[in-house]
């Protein structure tokens, strides 16, 4: 149980002793300014309102229920009814030590394991992936390593876009490059290049458009030698995918692409469904959904179309289709989406229509988490000189290319320093990704995000070599290290209490999917650490070793703290740099 909940149970059963009604909480967190003690209780005001008492007074009988034994030295009401806990050093000095030498650093699985589904970078095929993808296979993926590292069962869904009647136009011009060249690897390896000359083709030639159309026709009707092109055009482009999952390190592999196309044996029967239901009516020849409970301002329902006219499928049909398979043959108790914010309405007309269909259990819960728009320098979306779509692979390289220089200008003479640029360059781009606010835009900028100072990775990766030359200095491994940890310092016991509350974070940003919050913990924490390792002397001849031993165990729990953090982050660390 981490401190958050502990004290919770605790304020919950004093205000319980003190007759307060059940449904009334304590509202536990973590102090915001220093002087109003570690932890505040503030739910003894809102306890007033409801019995319709005073709520200093009630605050007053709730500390006099409170038993805190050896957890608190100090329990105080401030202001209007907030409960301030001072947390005793003793009893932290031994969670800290337990935390130190725990293999899973204190962090508790949760209570209740769920089944979740997460649908994150899911590129169009046809195409390169570009930054929208970034972000959502960015922030999709730490979600992915905090909810399995809770204890989750996470199923990663990759919803690639591998269906729709541009395939056709693909193929065709697949088979003639594929005529010249040996392999459709060789004809694909530029995919944005290819689509581009397949487009032309299509736009320019009559004869090359209408074999596009017939093999829509035959992809469409399963014919075998159709499907083999494209199944190869597939198997390139996922392979391009692959590459970037790999640079960017992130969970994604080849089990886990469940595209478009294997809901379409499905589509058909789902739209006959809402069909029998009374759900959808014919429209100027096309299969039509009109929600009201997402009218616009004058009252109009909001259309969905599941079935053009001609007997088409959309993108909304087979997110329907994918919400039914993963609520009911997935098992999901959560299904989390992480799009562009663009596709925000998309998202709400597919699950009202899922519950509305009956599609998905009460109890599941539908969360399209979106995020803003990655912008360039000149505050629009993020593009190339020339206005093109940004390749993600050049972008990727660029990054480590850029670390490289500024790690060399600090330390010339460092070893691995391709790795470390690697993991520099990579993590600085996740880490300005991560860090803001998911719903906000932001600017890709390169400087602040290579920059050694500041809430960057680097700063952190730098703070965990800091952290990791003190065992260097003394020589010593940490397991190595004997003796009690003993919080003398304010820094030290500032340090500790933010070192105890990685499970309280991870448990946060697993609720909310708001990675930057645990960015915003670790900055903290590598903060804490620096004013602690100018305050407390470690190494220096006159520290009494029983005193070292203490510090160094303090500094084993940041850097194992850093680390798992930014493994969370899906950013690695080095132990030079
Ligand atoms: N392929 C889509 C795109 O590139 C994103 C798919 C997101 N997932 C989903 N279930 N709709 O915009």
């Amino acid at each position: 149980m981490n401190i958050r909940e502990l004290l919770s149970e605790k304020v919950k059963s004093a205000m319980n002793a003190a007759g307060i009604p059940a449904e009334c909480q304590p509202m536990v967190a973590p102090a915001k300014k220093a002087g109003f003690g570690d932890y505040q209780a503030n739910g003894a005001m809102a306890a007033a309102k409801k019995v319709g008492t005073n709520p200093r007074e009630l605050a007053g009988k709730i500390t006099d229920e409170l038993e805190l034994g050896s957890i608190a030295d100090k329990v105080e009401i401030a202001g209007p009814g907030f409960i301030n806990i001072h947390l005793n050093p003793a009893w932290l000095s031994e969670q800290l030590g337990n935390a130190e030498r725990d293999p899973a650093l204190a962090i508790r699985p949760a209570a209740e394991p769920q089944t979740v589904v997460v649908d994150y970078s899911s590129p169009n095929l046809a195409k390169e992936m570009h930054v929208g993808h970034l972000r959502s296979s960015i922030i999709g993926d730490a979600l992915v390593r905090i909810l399995s590292r809770l204890g989750h069962k996470v199923i990663r869904q990759n919803h690639v876009g591998d269906w729709g009647t541009q395939f056709g136009m693909l193929i065709a011009e697949l088979e003639e490059q594929m005529a010249d060249s040996d392999s459709a690897s060789m004809a694909l390896s530029d995919l944005e290049v290819f689509y581009q000359q397949a487009k032309a083709h299509f736009d320019r030639e009559q004869a090359f458009a209408d074999k596009a159309r017939d093999y829509v026709v035959r992809l469409q009707s399963g014919d075998a030698k159709t499907l083999e092109l494209w199944q190869s055009f597939k198997r390139v482009s996922l392979a391009h995918s692959a590459d970037i999952y790999n640079k960017l390190n992130v969970t994604l592999s080849d089990e886990d692409v469940c595209g478009e196309s294997f809901y379409n044996d499905d589509l058909a029967p789902l739209v006959s469904e809402l069909q029998a239901q009374g759900l959808c009516q014919e429209d100027q020849g096309a299969q039509v959904v009109f929600l009201p409970e997402l009218a616009d301002k004058e009252g109009n329902p909001s259309p969905v179309i599941v079935q053009k006219q001609g007997g088409g499928f959309l993108y909304a049909t087979t997110d329907l289709a994918a919400i039914r398979y993963r609520a009911n043959t997935l098992h999901a108790d959560r299904i989390l989406y992480f799009i562009d914010a663009r596709q925000s309405l998309h998202m709400q007309q597919v699950f009202t229509l899922a519950r509305k269909a009956g599609f998905v259990d009460e109890h599941v819960s539908l969360e399209h988490h979106a995020f803003g728009t990655m912008m360039g320098a000149d505050g629009k979306p993020f593009k190339t000189r020339s206005g093109g779509t940004v390749k993600l692979a050049a972008l990727l390289d660029e990054a480590i290319e850029r670390a490289a220089k500024v790690i060399t200008d600090k330390n010339p003479d460092l070893a691995d320093a391709d790795d470390v640029a690697r993991k520099v360059g990579i993590g600085a781009v996740k880490y300005a990704d991560l860090c803001k606010t998911r719903t906000n835009d932001y600017v890709f900028n390169w400087d602040t995000m290579l920059s050694f100072e500041g809430n960057t990775a680097p700063y952190l990766q730098y703070a965990y070599t800091r952290v990791r030359s003190v065992f260097r200095k003394a020589e010593i491994e940490p397991v190595a290290v004997s003796g009690e940890i003993v919080l003398a310092q304010e820094q030290e016991k500032a340090l500790a209490i933010k070192l105890l509350q990685l499970g309280e974070v991870l448990g946060q940003v697993a609720d909310d999917a708001l990675p930057h919050v645990l960015c915003t913990y670790l900055y903290d924490v590598a903060s804490l650490f620096m004013r602690f390792y100018e305050a407390c002397p470690i190494l220096k001849s006159d520290v009494d070793p029983a005193m070292r031993a203490s510090r160094l165990r303090i500094c084993h729990a940041v850097s194992r703290t850093l680390e798992t953090g930014l493994d969370m982050l899906g950013i690695e660390v080095s132990e030079q740099m």
